[in-house]
């Protein structure tokens, strides 16, 4: 009989990642920390927004850097993410250093995000979000602020594709002020900068990059 050859469906051409715990998860199956032990710049430049005692959540916090470190400054945090082996080696660095988070793993979308639960949230690098999800992601953020509760969230603006330092190399994942102001809309934004600089978190987010800040707080 003669072998029938069909053609491979060619690839489509997607804006999301497949896969995002598995790949997540070999990302972080090393020893070492992809994005370090140390917080972010810019949460550690605005976590003064918020006072020891207060509740912060942090979005797919990954390995722990910035959890950890906003539980050291006095906060109550719960982190979340996707990748479990990011999730343990940071229940592990916070056992080390001695600091309590409630950790869970779980996707953005079924995280039970508790309404007006958080005095803060921290979004930092979490442009794994294709547009669509993304509206769902940040439509959480802002319920789940408390009113007063201030939202602290940094990522790559489109520029970072010729940096290419890190960060997803999908336009359409990345943003722009018009983007962040429009997204945010009924919340005070107090900060919203773009600018370059020179990073050093881990080897993950290493080189020139091209940033956005965003500092805003709930009605
Ligand atoms: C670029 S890393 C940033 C990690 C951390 N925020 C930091 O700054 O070190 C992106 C993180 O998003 C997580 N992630 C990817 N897709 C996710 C999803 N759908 N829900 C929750 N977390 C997700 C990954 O596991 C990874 O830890």
């Amino acid at each position: 009989m003669m072998a029938v050859t069909r053609p491979r469906p060619r690839a489509l051409k997607t804006d999301s990642f497949p896969d995002p715990a598995g790949t997540w998860n070999r990302r972080f199956a090393d020893d070492g920390f992809l994005f370090g032990t140390e917080p972010n710049a810019w949460l550690r430049e605005y976590a003064g927004v918020w006072q020891a005692g207060q509740r912060v959540l942090c979005v797919a916090d990954g390995e722990g850097r910035n959890s950890v470190w906003l539980a050291r400054q006095g906060l109550a945090v719960d982190a979340f993410d996707i990748a479990e082996a990011g999730v343990a080696k940071a229940r592990r660095l916070a056992a080390g250093q001695g600091v309590h988070v409630d950790f869970s793993v779980s996707d953005c979308d079924a995280y039970p995000w508790p309404e007006a639960g958080f005095d803060g949230v921290a979004a930092i690098f979490v442009q794994f979000a294709d547009p669509a999800l993304r509206g769902r992601l940040f439509e959480n953020i802002r319920r789940c602020l408390r009113p007063g509760g201030t939202l602290v969230l940094q990522g790559y603006t489109p520029r970072q594709l010729e940096y290419r330092t890190g960060g997803p190399p999908i336009e359409s994942h990345l943003y722009t002020q018009d983007l962040l102001r429009q997204a945010f809309a009924d919340l005070d934004i107090a900060v919203l900068r773009e600018y370059d600089a020179d990073l050093a978190e881990g080897s993950g987010h290493c080189g020139r990059s091209a940033l956005i800040g965003l500092v805003a707080r709930r009605r």
